[in-house]
């Protein structure tokens, strides 16, 4: 099977092609379009696509289905702002909600609106410029720690109060892994004084070990169009002990479907994409041979920039764990619109924000984290390739990639 569509599209992370699977099934297959909540045989057959398909990712994330709800909804934006906003309607008394400056808006987003309920909000800055022999992990519990402790304090268990974390597994612009290990660390520490909401967008394909999730976590996020089903659907993984639940102040009012966790008709398409895009691409999918790729890429570039002398920086360079397709580098006084139009028109398709973001010209936060002026914090430009790029492929598409860039800048 081949599984990358277009060689050229470096923009993944914003959003992936429908995986063949998916694309045979909708060019050739029996497309049911019936209503979930109907009695008529039609109807108890798009119910059975649903409910096959829950148990299909529980089994495929190795979560205990008595444990954990899944429910199915449009894309995460939607699922995060339920569980956030749940959250911030339903406490009796304001909570400390953490987010960090790398996060995607559907979380970060939600800044003033906590704050005008009266929540508190600490936005972090990830360690991102890590020194040599300083552990990602432990800097990155500190970093989170520090902030819990302080509003917690040390008799967490004799009070009420409550912190929500927003944990983006995998950084949407720099490809970085925030290892679930260390919120799992949070989570045994603080119990329920603490929310862990896990953003997984990123992760599948990209990472190793993205479908083990860790079994104490609250909640984890997912969308359909960034591993190959369509656009419009995601589902949420939510922990049925916890004593919040999500769906307790449900954004969508209406027929009460999805257990009146979400109204709204079901789309059973969508949820049969989901399954299809997960299970036909596992078995092609090799981390180590993509990771080469990136570094093969990596390298490639670093030279062609030395070359030219001009500064390139790869972001999250120095830490420990990435996914396996993404490239975010920092090109100093270089006009990356004019390039990423360049490129654009020599069939290369890349982009320089934040995934979903594209299209905007804002200063990258990941870049003004770590300490550049508003107008160097816009000279990005990330490469998110497909997870499915072998060596052999990348042999014949990074010099190509190098010959574009050498057109672009002739003569230094
Ligand atoms: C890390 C991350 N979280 C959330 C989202 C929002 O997902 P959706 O496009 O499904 O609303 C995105 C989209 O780019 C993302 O990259």
């Amino acid at each position: 099977m081949k599984l990358i569509s277009s060689p050229l599209y470096f923009d993944y992370n914003s959003t992936s092609p429908l995986s063949p699977e998916v694309l045979k099934f909708l060019r050739e297959g029996e497309v049911d379009f019936f209503n979930a909540s109907s009695i008529h045989k039609e109807g108890r057959r798009a119910k059975k696509v649903l409910n096959d398909c829950r148990n299909f990712l529980f089994d495929c994330f190795q979560l205990p289905k008595d444990c954990y709800q899944c429910t199915f909804h449009s894309g995460a934006t939607e699922g995060l702002n339920t569980i956030i906003k749940s959250h911030a309607l339903d406490q009796s008394s304001p909570m400390l909600f953490v987010f960090s400056m790398a996060d995607h808006p559907a979380g970060i987003e939600n800044q003033k609106f906590l704050e005008r309920l009266g929540h508190r909000v600490n936005v972090i800055k990830l360690p991102l410029n890590l020194k040599a022999q300083q552990s990602w992990e432990e800097s990155l519990f500190e970093s989170y720690n520090e902030p819990i402790k302080e509003y917690l304090g040390n008799d967490f268990t004799q009070n009420t109060k409550k912190v929500f974390l927003y944990w983006s597994w995998v950084l949407s612009e720099s490809g970085v892994e925030l290892p679930l290990t260390v919120l799992g660390r949070l989570k045994d520490l603080y119990g329920e004084s603490l929310i862990t909401c896990v953003d997984a967008v990123q992760t599948p394909f990209k990472i190793p070990h993205w479908n083990k999730l860790i079994p104490t976590l609250d909640y984890y996020v997912y969308s359909g169009h960034k591993f190959g089903a369509l656009k419009g659907i995601g589902f949420t993984f939510e922990r049925l002990s916890s004593n919040h639940k999500m769906f307790s102040m449900p954004l969508l009012h209406g027929g009460g479907q999805e257990a009146g966790n979400r109204s709204g008709t079901q789309n059973p398409l969508g949820v049969l994409s989901l399954r299809m895009a997960l299970e036909s691409q596992l078995p092609f999918w090799d981390f180590k041979e993509n990771s080469q790729v990136r570094e093969n890429f990596e390298l490639a570039l670093k030279q062609f920039f030395y070359s030219k002398n001009l500064t390139a920086k790869i972001i999250g360079e120095g830490v420990s764990h990435r996914a396996s397709n993404t490239i975010f580098l920092f090109l100093k006084d270089v006009k990356v619109e004019s390039l990423l139009a360049f490129l654009d028109a020599e069939g290369f398709s890349l982009s320089m924000g934040s995934a979903c973001q594209s299209q905007t010209s804002k200063s990258n936060p990941t870049l003004l984290m770590l300490g550049e002026n508003s107008k160097d914090a816009k000279s990005t430009i990330r490469i998110s390739f497909s997870p499915w790029m072998s060596t052999s492929d990348s042999e014949i598409i990074i010099p190509q990639f190098v010959q574009a860039l050498m057109k672009f800048f002739p003569q230094r």
